[in-house]
C-alpha cells in the first residue's frame, strides 16, 4: 500500500471511527487464499475503530462434507429445504468456518467470539412442502452483540439460528445480516461474494440508488443469478430499513474490502439509502481534494494550471459536488460585477462519475448563483470542452468584446486562444 493511500484513508477515519459495518462473507469465499488477506482487511477496520460484525455462510463447506461422506444433502441455495443429514451438516462446516475465522483473526490479536445471537423460528409448511429444520430469523439478540462489541469483541453469527427449545435451523446467511444490520443500524452492510457486483450489459455498475436498484431488480430479477439476487433483495431491504450503505464486492480479489471503503469509486457495487448529493461552497480542507481532482485535466490543458495558493485565495468562488460526502467534481465561479457578468472556471468531474448530469448539474448552478449576483451574463473558456458549453450547457460562442474589459488583456496574455463560451441568464 502507498503512503498516498494512507494519506486518503485518514479523510475517512473521523466519520467511520466507531460506527458498526457488518460483514457477511459467502462460504466460497472462506475456503479462497485470499481469506487471510481479508482477515488482516477486517484488522485494519478494527485497529481505525470501526466495529464489525461478522456473519458468514456455509454452503460450500456443506457441499465438501457432503462429498467426502458420500451422502445427499438437500438443496443449500438460499431458504431451501433443510433434512436432518443437511442440518449436521450445516453445523459442522458452521462451527469448521467459525474456527477458521477465530484463528485467522487471532493471529493479528484480534478478539472475536462465536455467537447463538440469532433467534430462530422453522420456516414451516409452504406450497405444501415441510422445510423441516431450515428457519427463518425470527429475532437477533441485540443486546448480547452490543456487550461484544462494546468489549472491542467482534462476534462471528454462523449461519445457525436457535430457538428457546433447544433446536437448530439452518438459516439464510443473507438474511441473518440484513436483520442483524438493520436491527444494530449498522453504518454498512458489505456482502463479499464470489462476484465482482451487480454488472449492467457487461459493465460493472459502480452506485445505485434505492430507486434504481428497485427497478433494476424488477427488469433483470430472471437474469440475475439466485445468489446475486438474493444480496440485491435483502440489500435493498437493509436501505429501506434504516442501513445507510449496502456494498457487493468480490472477496477473492486482494485489498477489494479496504478498496471499496476507503476510496471514492470503490471496487464493487454500492446501492445508497438516500440520494445524498449536494453542491456546497468549497472549504479550506477540500483545497487538496481539488487539486487532486484536476492534476490531470490541467496536464492535459483542458483546464489552466493553479497553484494550491491560487485555490486558496479563489476559495470563496470555488463549489463542489459531494456524493456519500465525496467530492467528485468542482467548478468555480469568478464575479465582474461592474460588467454584471461571471466567469464559469475550473469546470471539472472525475472521470469515475461522468456522464451522471454532474458537470450540466454545476452549469445550472453557477448560472442561478450569478443570476442571483444581479449578473446577467455567464461566460467560460474552453479549449476542448466547446462543443460540451455548447451542446449541453446552453452557451453559444462568442468574442473578446464579450468579455469584461479586465478579462480581454488576461485572455490575451495567456495565450491559449480557447473558445469564447456565452450564456445570456435571462431575468
Ligand atoms: C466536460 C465535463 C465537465 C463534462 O462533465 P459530465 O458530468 O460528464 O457531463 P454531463 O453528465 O453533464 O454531460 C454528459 C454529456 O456530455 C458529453 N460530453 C462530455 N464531454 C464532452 C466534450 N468535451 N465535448 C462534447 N460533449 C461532451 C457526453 O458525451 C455526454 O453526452 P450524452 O448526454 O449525449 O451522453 C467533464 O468531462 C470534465 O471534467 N472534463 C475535463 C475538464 C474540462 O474540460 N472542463 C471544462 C473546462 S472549464
Amino acid at each position: 500500500m502507498k503512503a498516498t493511500d494512507l494519506r486518503g484513508i485518514l479523510g475517512y477515519m473521523a466519520r467511520f471511527r466507531d460506527r458498526l459495518f457488518v460483514l457477511s462473507i459467502d462460504s466460497k469465499v472462506l475456503v479462497d487464499e485470499n481469506f487471510r488477506n481479508l482477515l488482516l482487511d477486517i484488522s485494519v477496520l478494527r485497529s481505525l475503530n470501526i466495529n464489525v460484525v461478522i456473519v458468514h455462510g456455509a454452503s460450500c463447506g456443506i457441499q465438501r462434507l457432503a462429498d467426502q461422506l458420500s451422502c445427499p444433502v438437500s438443496d443449500l441455495e438460499g431458504m431451501g429445504i433443510t433434512d436432518s443429514q443437511t442440518l449436521e451438516l450445516a453445523i459442522a462446516a458452521s462451527s469448521r468456518f467459525g474456527h477458521n475465522i477465530l484463528e485467522g483473526l487471532a493471529e493479528t490479536d484480534v478478539r472475536a467470539a462465536i455467537t447463538n445471537a440469532i433467534v430462530a423460528h422453522p420456516a414451516g409448511i409452504r406450497k405444501g412442502q415441510d422445510f423441516a429444520h431450515t428457519g427463518k430469523v425470527e429475532r437477533v439478540d441485540t443486546q448480547f452483540l452490543k456487550t461484544l462489541l462494546a468489549e472491542g469483541i467482534i462476534p462471528v453469527i454462523p449461519p445457525v439460528g436457535f430457538d428457546g427449545n433447544g433446536q437448530t435451523f439452518r438459516v439464510n446467511s443473507d438474511q441473518a445480516a440484513r436483520e442483524v444490520a438493520e436491527t444494530l443500524k449498522a453504518a454498512k452492510l458489505i456482502y463479499i461474494s464470489t462476484h465482482n457486483g451487480i454488472a449492467e450489459g457487461g459493465t460493472l455498475s459502480a452506485q445505485f440508488s434505492v430507486a434504481e436498484a428497485e427497478s433494476y431488480l424488477r427488469a433483470q430479477s430472471s437474469s440475475l443469478s439466485a445468489d446475486l439476487r438474493s444480496k440485491l433483495e435483502h440489500g435493498l431491504h437493509a436501505c429501506q430499513h434504516g442501513v445507510q450503505r449496502v456494498h457487493m464486492i468480490n472477496g477473492l480479489q486482494d485489498e477489494a474490502l479496504l478498496g471499496e471503503i476507503f476510496s471514492n469509486e470503490g471496487v464493487g457495487t454500492m446501492i445508497y439509502a438516500n440520494e445524498y448529493q449536494s453542491i456546497r461552497p468549497a472549504r479550506k480542507r477540500d483545497v487538496s481534494v481539488i487539486m487532486a481532482l484536476i492534476r490531470e485535466a490541467v496536464a492535459a490543458e483542458e483546464l489552466v494550471p493553479r497553484t494550491r495558493q491560487d485555490v486558496l485565495d479563489q476559495l470563496a468562488n470555488f463549489y463542489v459536488f459531494e456524493i456519500d460526502r465525496n467530492v467528485v467534481a468542482c467548478v468555480g465561479l469568478r464575479l465582474f460585477a461592474s460588467e454584471e457578468s461571471a466567469e464559469l472556471q475550473c469546470l471539472f468531474v472525475s472521470q469515475a462519475h461522468e456522464n451522471q448530469g454532474i458537470g450540466g448539474a454545476l452549469i445550472e448552478f453557477a448560472c442561478t448563483k450569478a443570476k442571483s449576483l444581479g449578473c446577467k451574463c455567464l461566460f467560460a473558456l474552453s479549449t476542448q470542452a466547446f462543443s460540451y458549453f455548447q451542446q449541453k450547457g446552453g452557451f453559444t460562442v462568442g468574442n473578446l468584446a464579450d468579455l469584461p474589459l479586465d478579462r480581454q488583456s488576461a485572455y490575451e496574455a495567456s495565450g491559449r486562444k480557447s473558445r469564447i463560451l456565452i450564456r445570456k441568464l435571462s431575468a
